[in-house]
């Protein structure tokens, strides 16, 4: 089954028809959200709300492990996150829908591994290409489908929040080589990994990154915020198409 995990913009799915939420708890703890069972053009698909019910969680509060493990424990083989970003490459101006194959973590203190030597063995995952390839091949012959441009690759930059990054800050990320800036990509990428699901992130930019472009002085805030749910129409046209095979 196919697991939709929402982020800011996106904390409900109403294309979801026939809707079923289940309070689950898993040894980590409780998921940030009921788990909603629904149909997506006509396919049975799970969604998850990163931050909760009315957006309660910031992005360093959120219990990955226990949203991840709810997910697996519920049968989900993959699953698509949406996640609004800034962007700091040319190719990533507001508005853009992006397919990451990268990810640099810069997060800190966040429960990131199921085998921390307490709860499980010790073990190490591979992690060279952090993203399922056959997930995002389906995104983006999803996104041909539904007709809506999504940009193939790029470097997400996950930075600890709720704080958005110093204008040198992200002249550090960009000389990194990261090309969008988000606060929820890690560990939820390396928890996906662990379980063995394949994982994808569809990327929404919702700003230019501190600095940058329109926000050289300042990010507007509700700018971004307005723009991030009016780009979810267009992510949802993506979601319905990917559904269909997405297993
Ligand atoms: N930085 C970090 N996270 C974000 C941003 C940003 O500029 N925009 C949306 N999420």
């Amino acid at each position: 089954m196919l697991a939709i995990i929402g982020g800011s913009g996106l904390g409900r799915l109403s294309a979801l028809e026939s809707t079923r939420q289940v309070a689950v708890s898993t040894p980590y703890g409780e998921p940030s959200a009921p788990l909603v069972f629904g149909r997506l053009n006509g396919r049975d698909i799970v969604f998850l709300a990163r931050h909760g019910e009315n957006h309660r969680l910031p992005p360093h509060a959120i219990n990955y492990r226990a949203n991840l493990w709810a997910l697996h424990a519920q049968g989900v083989k993959n699953i698509v996150a949406i996640a609004t970003v800034g962007g700091i490459g040319v190719d990533f101006a507001a508005s853009t829908l992006a397919l990451p194959d990268q990810i640099i973590d810069y997060t800190w203190g966040r429960a990131s591994t199921y085998f921390d030597g307490e709860s499980r063995e010790v073990k190490h995952i591979d992690f060279t290409q952090p993203y399922c390839e056959a997930l995002r091949v389906k995104l983006l012959r999803a996104a041909q489908r539904a007709g809506e441009a999504l940009h193939n690759g790029g470097t997400y930059a996950a930075t600890q929040g709720p704080r958005l990054e110093s204008a040198a800050e992200i002249k550090r990320l960009a000389r990194d080589g990261a090309d969008m800036v988000g606060m929820t990509g890690m560990p939820e990428a390396t928890l996906a990994r662990e379980l063995d699901l394949g994982y994808a992130t569809l990327a929404v930019v919702v700003n230019a990154a501190a600095g940058t472009g329109a926000s050289a002085t300042a990010i507007d805030l509700p700018q971004a915020e307005s723009l991030g749910r009016a780009l979810m129409a267009r992510v949802v046209k993506i979601l319905q198409e990917v559904a269909v095979d997405g297993d």
